[in-house]
């Protein structure tokens, strides 16, 4: 299937490796100029040169801090003096701490808030003047299987999240007639820095992951391209119709019904 992505801009926040970096891969091999974002420079160079190198199509480094509103205006604007305009937005950042409710103080809730929660709502209220003289856009925010079902420890990232899906129906509602989509991915266990950084220190990793997988229907841990192929099929005109939803991507490991 052709996703008529070709020559389309796409900005994909904290994107030099894990899913961030899996959803820029899936744009660029559909054919969009993709501009990439992360704290860390050089990493994020490697990157960027690496998707080129493999898709053959225009990919942007620049680094920012999703949770600083200057550099993040800086980014958009090289985003759009480079390529022309913003058609897609995928808003992803790092996650927050995992522990126990009474664990976190309020400079911690203060960073995840604005980190995981008013970094999105920000990013998405500047790409926004560019997807309406655009005719459309396609808004995709990367959250958390754990909106769908309470998962231990995660008390920042379920409280933060459920802001963002409530943040994207409405979104949804105003941004219909301006042809812009918003949806939220929310995924399960997929096998990036992080997930291998909150495995179990004390056996091997080959270990960890079999024993995680353990309560997973699919019988393994996600793959970040599979993510990327959802952002990619979300990013479509395909998908022009699918709005103001949060679609898990879990491996069937979620228990809720809705
Ligand atoms: N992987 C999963 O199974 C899973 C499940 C549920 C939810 N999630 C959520 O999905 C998001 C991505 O997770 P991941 O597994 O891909 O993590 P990851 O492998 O640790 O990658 C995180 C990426 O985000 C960048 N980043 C972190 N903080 C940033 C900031 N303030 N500004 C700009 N870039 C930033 C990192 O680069 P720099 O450090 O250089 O900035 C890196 O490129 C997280 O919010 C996580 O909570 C992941």
């Amino acid at each position: 299937m052709d996703l008529k992505l070709k020559d389309k801009v796409a900005l994909v926040l904290a994107a030099s490796k894990g899913l961030g970096m899996a959803s820029a891969e899936a744009l660029s091999a559909e054919g969009a100029k993709v501009v990439i974002c992360s704290r860390n420079a050089e990493a994020l160079a490697v990157t960027a040169a690496q998707i080129q190198s493999q898709t053959g199509n225009p990919v942007l480094a620049f680094a920012a801090d999703v949770s600083d509103a200057a550099q993040v205006k800086a980014l958009i604007q090289k985003t759009v003096d480079t390529f022309g305009g913003i058609d897609i937005m995928v808003n992803n950042g790092g996650g927050p701490p995992f522990d126990k409710f009474e664990a976190f103080d309020d400079t911690q809730w203060q960073h995840a808030f604005e980190l995981t929660l008013f970094a999105f709502a920000r990013t998405g209220r500047y790409v926004l003047p560019y997807m309406k003289s655009a005719g459309g856009g396609r808004i995709i925010n990367i959250i958390s299987a754990s909106v769908k079902s309470v998962l231990n420890n995660a008390v920042l990232s379920t409280a933060t999240r459920m802001a963002i899906v409530g943040m994207a129906k409405l979104m949804a509602d105003e941004l219909g007639p301006y042809h812009i989509t918003v949806n939220n991915i929310a995924p399960g266990l997929i096998l990036t820095e992080r997930v291998k950084e909150v495995l179990p220190k004390d056996i091997d990793l080959d270990q960890a992951l079999k024993d995680r997988a353990k309560t997973i229907p699919a019988g393994r841990i996600g793959k970040p391209e599979e993510l990327g192929a959802l952002v990619a099929y979300l990013a479509s005109e395909q998908a022009a119709y699918i709005s103001g939803t949060t679609i898990q991507i879990d491996g069937g490991a979620g228990r809720g019904i809705f």
